[in-house]
Parts: structure tokens; sequence; C-alpha cells
């Protein structure tokens, strides 16, 4: 059988502040199997993992990434909204988040936030970087924008991509298929468990986010996903434990 997914939503977001290094490195610590993080795009063109296109939520200051130099963006402190503990976390870049993986297993669920900004070129670069550390069978790269997803084929099909949806699809898998597309990144409500098998059964697999009751959960797994995306890994690794998958 293959081994379910557990993947860390922006890390262990539900212990630590979301998409910082002691986030990331938690989530492994708490049995995490993957990591699901959110990638922008600096002035400078650098990659960086911070959900937002501004610094107001987690940085206390309004500025968007995208008018900002890495270093810029390295100046604020992105911990301490969530804790005081954690004042001095900064937001982290693409290839900091690889290095820390790079040695174990870990795969990494990449989403690319071009939404609300575009950030031309940055599925390129993305892939320079995943190819850079021969990282390719380790990626699945995300995104709301299936644009980003069909650019990402086109330049590598051997990473894996997964849709990105919040509404009631009907077969999302045929469409997944049409634009080569390798999983169903579907919000928690928007996935029928019936339907997980006809997606399975045409070479596609379920990974839903952001699903942190573990009730939740083992309905899930019942239903044949693949993958769990969750701020509290932990408890996908405790009832992982007791499955016995
Ligand atoms: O990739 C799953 C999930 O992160 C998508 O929504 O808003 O949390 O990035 P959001
Ligand atoms: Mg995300």
């Amino acid at each position: 059988m293959t081994e379910i997914i557990n993947f860390a939503h922006r890390g262990a977001a539900g212990h630590r502040p979301e998409n910082t290094m002691v986030s990331f490195a938690r989530a492994l610590e708490l049995g995490a199997t993957g990591i699901e993080t959110d990638v922008q795009m600096t002035k400078d063109g650098e990659l960086v993992l911070i959900h937002d296109e501004t610094l107001d939520r987690t940085g206390g200051v309004s500025l968007w990434i995208k008018d900002l130099t890495l270093a810029e963006v390295k100046s604020h402190d992105v911990g301490s909204w969530f804790h005081e503990d954690y004042r001095g976390e900064t937001v982290p870049t693409l290839q900091q988040l690889l290095e820390l993986v790079k040695d174990t297993d870990t795969i990494v669920n990449l989403e690319l936030k071009t939404g609300v900004v575009m950030y031309p070129g940055i599925e390129a670069k993305v892939i320079e970087a995943v190819r850079r550390f021969g990282m390719e069978k380790r990626i699945i790269i995300s995104s709301f924008n299936h644009y980003s997803l069909v650019e990402c084929k086109k330049i590598a099909p051997e990473i894996r991509t997964g849709i990105l949806y919040m509404e009631g699809l009907y077969e999302p898998w045929n469409y997944a298929k049409q634009i080569g597309a390798d999983a169903l990144h579907a919000y928690k409500y928007a996935l029928i468990p019936e339907l997980v098998a006809a997606a399975k059964q045409a070479g596609v697999v379920y990974h839903p986010f952001t699903v942190n009751e573990s009730e939740h959960m083992k309905a899930l797994l019942q239903a044949g996903v693949a993958g769990i995306i969750t701020d509290y890994p932990d408890r996908l690794t405790e009832l992982l434990s007791k499955q016995g998958v």
C-alpha cells in the first residue's frame, strides 16, 4: 500500500507561526512526511515562503512582498504575532526550506500564489530551484491558478502538479487529465468521498486541505485519499500509527 502523505500545512501551523523555519522543523518532529508552503516573489526576484501577498497579518506592516527586496522582507519579524517566543523569525526563502529537507524523504508541496499578483516567470524560477537540489521526484507544485500548473508541466513534465479548488467541480479528475495534473488538492468540503475511487481509477489522487479534526481525517482516509494537508500533523501521525497504514 502506498504511504499516506501527512502534509503539514504552512509547516505545523497549529503549533508554530506559519511558514517559518521553526514551523517546518516542528512539522518534521511531529511526523509530517510532507510540507505544504506558499511561494511568492520579491522585487529582486527571490522566492519566499509566505501565505499573504503583504506583511500586514504576520509582520504587522502594510507592505507588499512584490515591492520589497529579499533583504527588506528579511528585516521583518513574522513570529511574534503568533507568540512572543517566536519573535525574530523571518520569512524563509525557498532555498532555506529545500536545504532543510534535502537529506530526508520529505515531500514538498509548493503552492504558487499566482492569484492576486501574477509574478511573471515564477514557475521557471521555482523549477530551476527544485532542479538545483535534484528534488524533482519529491515536489508537488499546486496552485489555484491552473495556468501556472500547465506552465510548470510544459517546463518540467517530471514534476507532479496538484489542482487547488474550493468548489463542487464535476468529475474533476477528467479536468486534471486534460491539463496534465497528477493530484486534486480539494477544499475539504468540496471532496465527495464516494468519488475518490473513481479519481484513483483515472490515475488521479486526492490531497484535501486543510483538515484539522481527527474524525474528518479518519473519514477521508477511509474514502481513500492519498494524503491530507493539516495544521496538526501530530493528529494525523497518531491516527496513521493506530490504523497501521
Ligand atoms: O495548499 C492547500 C492550502 O494551503 C490552500 O489554501 O489559503 O491555505 O494557501 P491556503
Ligand atoms: Mg497554501
